[in-house]
C-alpha cells in the first residue's frame, strides 16, 4: 500500500514516481541484489514485542509456540551478515544484537531535548540510513516518518527490520537531499543528520529543505563541524579518509548559511567530541572505523592533521516573508 497517496496534493507525484523506478531498476530488481530482494520476500510469521524507547531497538519473541525455525533463524543471521556494514544501530533482533559501528543512542540522547512535539506531525529524516533515528521517533507518534535514503544496502536493511518491526507509519523513499522539494510545503519536522558535510551545495539542499517545510516547519541539523570562531568553512580534500566531505561548516557559518537560506536559529548545542565508546569496528561493522581515522600519535587530531571530530545540532524555523 502507498500511503504517500492520501497526500499527494503535497508532493510531485510523476517525479516521486520517476525516483522510485529508477531505485527498483538499479536496486531492487538489479542482479546484485537479488540476494536482499529474495530474502526481503519470505515471511517471518512471529508474535513479538518490540522495544524502541530503549538504546538497543529490540525485537523479542512473545509466543513460543510460535518460535522460529532453526531454518529460518539461519536465513535470518546470514541476511544480516550479508547486509553488513551495519552503521548505525545498535538492534537486537530475537537473540542476535546487530553491533553497528555507530552506538547511535549517543546521538539520539543528544538530540532529545531538540525534538519538537511531533504528535501527528509529519516528519522526514532525510539520509536516514537504515531507520533507526525513524524508529526511535515514531514512539512521539507523529503522523508520518519519511526515511529518505538513497543507499539499497540502507534500504534493504530497512526493509529486514520492518519485517519485524512493522511500524506502519513509517516509509522508506529514496529521495536525495537535493531532491526534497518534490514535497511541497509538506513536512512539520525535518531532521537532517549528519548529511549536510556530504552535500556539494549545501545551500541548495537548505533550500530543498525550506520549500519542503510547512508554513512553521522546523529543520534540526546535525553535522560534524570544523571548530573555530569565525563563519569560514573548511574544503578538505579527504577528512578522517572520506573523500566526500566537502564543506565542514563552522558553528557560526552552518548558522549563516541557515539565515541565508530564510531561517530563524531557535537553539543550538555545544560541541561534542566523537569518542570510541559512540564510533567503532564491530562484528557487523568491520571496516575502517574512528581509530583508523585519528592520528595514532596524537588522538585529538585526524590522520590529516585537522582536528578530531566534534559534532554539534542546530535547529531552525522557516521564516515566511
Ligand atoms: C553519515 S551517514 C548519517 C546517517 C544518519 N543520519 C546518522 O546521523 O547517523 C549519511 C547518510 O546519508 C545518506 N546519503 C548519501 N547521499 C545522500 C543524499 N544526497 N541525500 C540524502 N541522503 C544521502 C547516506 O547513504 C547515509 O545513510
Amino acid at each position: 500500500m502507498d500511503i504517500l497517496k492520501e497526500y499527494k496534493d503535497f508532493i510531485d507525484q510523476k517525479s516521486l514516481k520517476v525516483l522510485r523506478t529508477e531505485f527498483k531498476k538499479k536496486y531492487i530488481l538489479s542482479q546484485s541484489f537479488e540476494e536482499f530482494y529474495k530474502f526481503s520476500k519470505i515471511k517471518f510469521d512471529i508474535s513479538s514485542k518490540i522495544n524502541i524507547e530503549d538504546d538497543v531497538i529490540k525485537i523479542e519473541s512473545i509466543d513460543n509456540s510460535k518460535k522460529l525455525s532453526s531454518k529460518k533463524l539461519s536465513l535470518l543471521t546470514n541476511q544480516i551478515h550479508l547486509l553488513s556494514p551495519w552503521r548505525i544501530g545498535p538492534y537486537k533482533i530475537l537473540d542476535y544484537t546487530i553491533e553497528s559501528e555507530w552506538n547511535s543512542f549517543y546521538k539520539f540522547n543528544r538530540l532529545k531535548e531538540f525534538i519538537p512535539d511531533l504528535k501527528n506531525k509529519i516528519v522526514a529524516d532525510i539520509g536516514g540510513n537504515n531507520g533507526y533515528f525513524s524508529f526511535r521517533l515514531s514512539k512521539f507518534n507523529p503522523k508520518l516518518i519519511i526515511n529518505a535514503e538513497p543507499g539499497p544496502k540502507n534500504y534493504f536493511q530497512f526493509k529486514l527490520l520492518q519485517k519485524f518491526l512493522k511500524i506502519e507509519n513509517i516509509v522508506h523513499e529514496p529521495v536525495k537531499a537535493e531532491n526534497f522539494s518534490i514535497f511541497n510545503k509538506f513536512f512539520d519536522v525535518i531532521f537532517c543528520l549528519g548529511v549536510i558535510y556530504h552535500q556539494r551545495n549545501p545551500l541548495l539542499m537548505l533550500n530543498e529543505c525550506y520549500k519542503a517545510l510547512n508554513k512553521n516547519g522546523i529543520i534540526i541539523l546535525e553535522t560534524i563541524v570544523y571548530d573555530n570562531k569565525e563563519p569560514i568553512a573548511l574544503c578538505p580534500k579527504t577528512y578522517q579518509k572520506m573523500r566526500n566531505v566537502w564543506f565542514l561548516p563552522t558553528p557560526s557559518c552552518l548558522k549563516r548559511w541557515l539565515e541565508i537560506s530564510n531561517f530563524e536559529i531557535l537553539k543550538e548545542s555545544t560541541l561534542f567530541p566523537t569518542t570510541f565508546n559512540e564510533q567503532h569496528k564491530t562484528k557487523d561493522a568491520t571496516f575502517e572505523s574512528l581509530e583508523d581515522f585519528l592520528d595514532k600519535d596524537n588522538p585529538r587530531l585526524t590522520i590529516e592533521g585537522y582536528h578530531a571530530p566534534k559534532r554539534y545540532i542546530v535547529l531552525a524555523k522557516k521564516k515566511v516573508n
